[in-house]
């Protein structure tokens, strides 16, 4: 993880938020290699569950929410973590990550076992003192709107994006009248108010969320259920995480949050851990019926078949982003040994390997499918024909680089750091012979010659996705 966060940062993917004054606790910050990265998967996630579908409608709802949202939804009263407090320095920590820490599994505990076990166990605060009581903690955001201060104005920052949909589904149906089964899709940003930050971007206090609310009749639960078991790990295919590393976990009814009748967890396998990554809940009525008892209007749907009024039922795909970004970091890194070849130093008497940190990424979601260089930087007639080059993919690739800085073999360390999958180089005889460019692999360093007519379905016949 170390050695990936100082990537992220020397390459310009993700920094530390508001890092010159020394950070925020849970906020990390893009730059432009992070958001390419970041919105090539939401683009993937779009063209998957909007795009290519019939039955999906698409929202971008308000982050400010009228507060009414969050106590329907059982937000104010049930968004808890189990927080406990050092009895001395008064920091606070997650009891269940203390547990877990300390070998516990906290799975289907309550507050009182929590409690129980750190006595049971003599359990200290990373700061080794004596831990208070285990208490609920409100993960929500408190905001004020607008110029007063008192608990007339009080709302609260998102804490998922899902209560944006439903209070969305009379306007969908008014205006489009769709027929059941349908979905409503979302990309956004969610706020918790984590104890503890960590890990990275796994764990942050603000983070992007894509997940639909797929409306069904009851008695369609169970298929729709398997349907979207199966669309999600497509999509782990579509990003190109390691299949062996997902893993379902069908959570426990004691693990459940409150409002789902079954729950799948998509774990994969981080450094720190097997961890979750995606979640599927079949959320039953009660969103819509709760939104329709706080707002007193009706969100009912009328079945013209079997001439039926009822509240339909949701299927809740929910995608983390941030952790997705780091599920395909932390899968793509590699080191390995690359040969001299490539421009470091020969050694007298025999070839030299030096180390080599690469990003395998799929090129689906490579910040740049291709990059191109003129073999020598102060040769005119090379880089003129590299800019040509370049200009041509650019019209057809949005996500070509050109790169003309140091040595080809730092060119090529460079793009490998970044998950270029192909590096197109102009050479002397692209100009002289008429042969085309030199087409090398990152994954295996290997070159091949590629007319330059040919180029463009090169790089895209050889995507994997
Ligand atoms: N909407 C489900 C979640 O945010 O986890």
């Amino acid at each position: 993880m170390e050695s990936l966060i100082s990537l992220c940062k020397r390459r310009g993917f993700i920094f530390q938020g508001s890092e010159i004054y020394g950070g925020l606790a849970g906020t990390w910050d893009y730059g432009p290699l992070g958001v390419a990265l970041k919105n090539n998967i939401k683009k993937i996630w779009w063209k998957r569950f909007v795009d290519d579908r019939d039955d999906m409608y698409g929202v971008d709802a308000a982050l400010l929410m009228n507060p009414r949202t969050w106590e329907a939804s059982g937000h104010v009263a049930g968004f808890a973590d189990p927080l406990v407090e050092d009895i001395k320095t008064k920091r606070r920590f997650r009891a269940d990550h203390l547990l877990e820490d300390a070998g516990v599994d906290v799975k289907g505990m309550t507050l009182a076992d929590m409690d129980a076990k750190i006595k049971e166990k003599g359990l200290k605060s990373p700061d080794g003192n004596a831990l208070g009581p285990v208490r609920q903690f409100n993960m929500m955001f408190k905001t004020n709107i607008g110029a007063t201060e008192d608990g007339s104005s009080i709302s609260y920052l998102r804490p998922e994006t899902a209560q944006g949909m439903f209070v969305n589904f009379k306007n969908i149906l008014d205006t489009f009248h769709p027929k059941l089964s349908f979905g409503m899709a979302q990309i956004g940003k969610a706020f918790r108010n984590e104890i503890a930050p960590r890990d990275f971007l796994f764990r942050a206090r603000e983070f992007e969320q894509m997940e639909i609310e797929y409306f069904v009749n009851p008695k369609d639960w169970e298929k729709t259920f398997e349907h979207f078991r199966t669309e999600v790990l497509a999509f782990t295919q579509d990003i190109g995480l390691t299949q062996k590393k997902v893993h379902e976990l069908e959570v426990a009814e004691a693990d459940r949050a409150f409002y789902s009748k079954r729950t799948i967890d998509f774990e994969f396998d981080f450094p720190f851990g097997k961890k979750e990554l995606y979640g599927l809940a079949y959320r039953t009525d009660y969103d819509l019926k709760q939104h329709s008892e706080f707002s007193k209007v009706d969100l009912s749907y009328f079945d013209e078949e079997s001439k039926e009024r009822f509240i339909p039922h949701c299927i809740e795909p929910s995608f983390g982003l941030d952790r997705t970004v780091l599920a395909v970091l932390v899968d793509a890194y590699q080191e390995d040994e690359m040969g001299a070849e490539e421009g470091s130093k020969e050694k007298e008497g025999g070839s030299v390997t030096e180390k080599r940190v690469f990003l395998k990424l799929a090129p689906s979601v490579a910040p740049y499918r291709v990059a191109v260089f003129p073999l020598l930087k102060n040769k005119p007639v090379l880089v003129e024909k590299a800019e040509d080059v370049y200009k041509m993919l650019k019209k057809v690739i949005p996500n070509v680089t050109f790169d003309d800085n140091g040595n080809i073999g730092k060119r090529y360390r460079r793009q490998d750091e970044i998950g270029t999958p192909y590096c197109v180089t102009v050479d002397f005889d692209t100009i002289e012979k008429g042969t085309g460019v030199t087409v090398r692999d990152r994954d295996n360093g290997k070159q091949e010659r590629v007319m330059i007519e040919e180029l463009i379905e090169y790089v895209m016949k050889n995507a994997h996705n």
